[in-house]
C-alpha cells in the first residue's frame, strides 16, 4: 500500500533559512516585500524570521521591526526561530502565534549553533516551550544534522529519534528533519523516517532537506514514500547554514511544486506565482537562477 500523501503542506523557509545566511547584499525592505510576495502566492505556514542573537545571525536583526508592518491575519501564517526565553519574550511582544525551537543531532553542531550541549538546549526549551504554550503560541521542533554533520561526520537515526520524542514530549506539534548540510540519500532518508515513526506517528514529522549534492527532490520522494506530508522548502533555492560551511541552499520550493503538480499531489499553492517570486529574488540579489525550474523558466 502507498503510503503517499494526496496532499501536502509546505513550510516556506526562504524569509529566515533562505537569507540568513545570504552574502547579496539587501535591505528589510526586501525581506518585508519577499514575506509579501509569499503570503499572495497561498503560503500559510511562512517561516519569516528568527529572533536570535543579532552577533551571531545578523541578517535577521530586523525581524521585529518587520513583523510590525503585518497585520494579525498575516501573523497567523508566520512562525520564527527562538533559541531562548530571550527570545520568546520578544516573539510575545509582536504577537509571534508560531515559534520554532532548534535542536540538532550532533554534539559539535549544538555548540557551534546555540553555544550549548544537546542536554541543555532540551532543558532551555523545556522552559520556552512551556512559556510558549501558555501564551497560546505553537511550537514546532528542529533537528539539525539528522543525516550527517560537517563537524562529526555520521550521525545515528536512534539519536535522532531520542531527540523528536523529547521534542514532542516537550510539546512541539511537530519535529522537522533538517539535513542541515544536504549530504543525505534516499535510502538514508527513508530509514531515518522508519525510526523516528517506530514511536511517534508519521504525521508529526516534516522533511527539511538542503540540496548541496542535488538530493534533495529524490529525498522528499522517499519522504512521501514513507507517509510524509510536510515540507520545508524555501523559494528559489536560498539559503545555507552559518554553522555548516559549504551547505547549499534548501531544496526550492517551485522545484517541489513542479514534482507534487506533476504526481497530482494537492499544496494549494500558485506554483506560477512561486516561479515569479523566485525570479524576483534572483534579479534583486543579482544571482543567476539556483533552482531547475527558475533556470528552464528564465527566458519565458
Ligand atoms: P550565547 O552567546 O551563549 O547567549 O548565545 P547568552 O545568553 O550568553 O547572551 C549573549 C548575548 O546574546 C547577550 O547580549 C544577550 O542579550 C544576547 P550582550 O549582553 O552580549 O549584548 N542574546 C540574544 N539577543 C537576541 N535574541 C536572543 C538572544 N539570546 C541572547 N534570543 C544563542 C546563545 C542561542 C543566543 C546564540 O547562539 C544564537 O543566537 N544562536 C542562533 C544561531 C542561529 O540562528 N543559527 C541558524 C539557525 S539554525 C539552522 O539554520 C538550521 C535549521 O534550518 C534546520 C536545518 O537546516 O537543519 C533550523
Ligand atoms: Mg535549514
Amino acid at each position: 500500500m502507498s503510503l503517499i500523501p494526496e496532499s501536502v503542506r509546505i513550510v516556506e523557509v526562504g524569509a529566515r533559512d533562505g537569507l540568513q545566511n545570504e552574502s547579496a547584499p539587501f535591505d528589510s525592505a526586501f525581506r518585508e516585500e519577499l514575506i509579501r510576495k509569499l503570503l499572495c502566492c497561498g503560503f500559510q505556514n511562512i517561516e519569516m524570521g528568527a529572533f536570535v542573537s543579532p552577533h551571531w545571525v545578523p541578517k535577521m536583526a530586523d525581524t521585529g521591526p518587520i513583523l510590525q508592518h503585518f497585520d494579525t491575519a498575516d501573523k497567523s501564517k508566520f512562525s520564527v526561530l527562538v533559541p531562548n526565553l530571550q527570545g520568546l519574550e520578544v516573539a510575545i511582544q509582536h504577537g509571534v502565534k508560531e515559534i520554532a525551537v532548534f535542536a540538532a543531532a550532533s554534539e559539535m553542531f549544538s555548540q557551534k549553533n546555540i553555544n550549548c550541549s544537546i542536554k541543555e538546549s532540551i532543558q532551555r526549551f523545556k522552559l520556552v516551550c512551556n512559556e510558549a504554550i501558555q501564551n497560546g503560541i505553537r511550537v514546532r521542533g528542529y533537528i539539525s544534522c539528522v543525516l550527517g554533520c560537517p563537524y562529526q561526520g555520521s550521525v545515528n537515526p536512534i539519536i535522532v529519534a531520542d531527540i523528536a520524542e523529547r521534542l514532542l514530549h516537550l510539546g512541539c506539534y511537530e519535529v522537522s528533519l533538517g539535513d542541515t548540510i544536504g549530504v543525505g540519500t534516499a535510502n538514508r532518508a527513508a530509514e531515518l523516517i522508519q525510526v523516528v515513526t517506530r514511536h511517534n506517528p508519521v504525521r508529526h514529522f516534516a522533511v527539511h532537506y538542503h540540496d548541496t549534492y542535488g538530493q534533495a527532490l529524490a529525498n522528499i520522494y522517499a519522504a512521501l514514500q514513507q507517509g510524509i506530508a510536510t515540507i520545508d522548502s524555501a523559494v528559489s533555492g536560498l539559503g545555507g547554514c552559518p554553522y555548516a560551511p559549504g551547505a547549499a541552499g534548501n531544496v526550492a520550493t517551485e522545484d517541489v511544486l513542479y514534482m507534487l503538480d506533476g504526481m497530482n499531489i494537492e499544496h494549494n499553492i500558485n506554483s506560477k506565482a512561486v516561479t515569479e517570486t523566485a525570479h524576483f529574488v534572483l534579479n534583486k540579489l543579482g544571482k543567476s537562477p539556483i533552482s531547475r525550474v527558475s533556470a528552464a523558466t528564465r527566458n519565458l
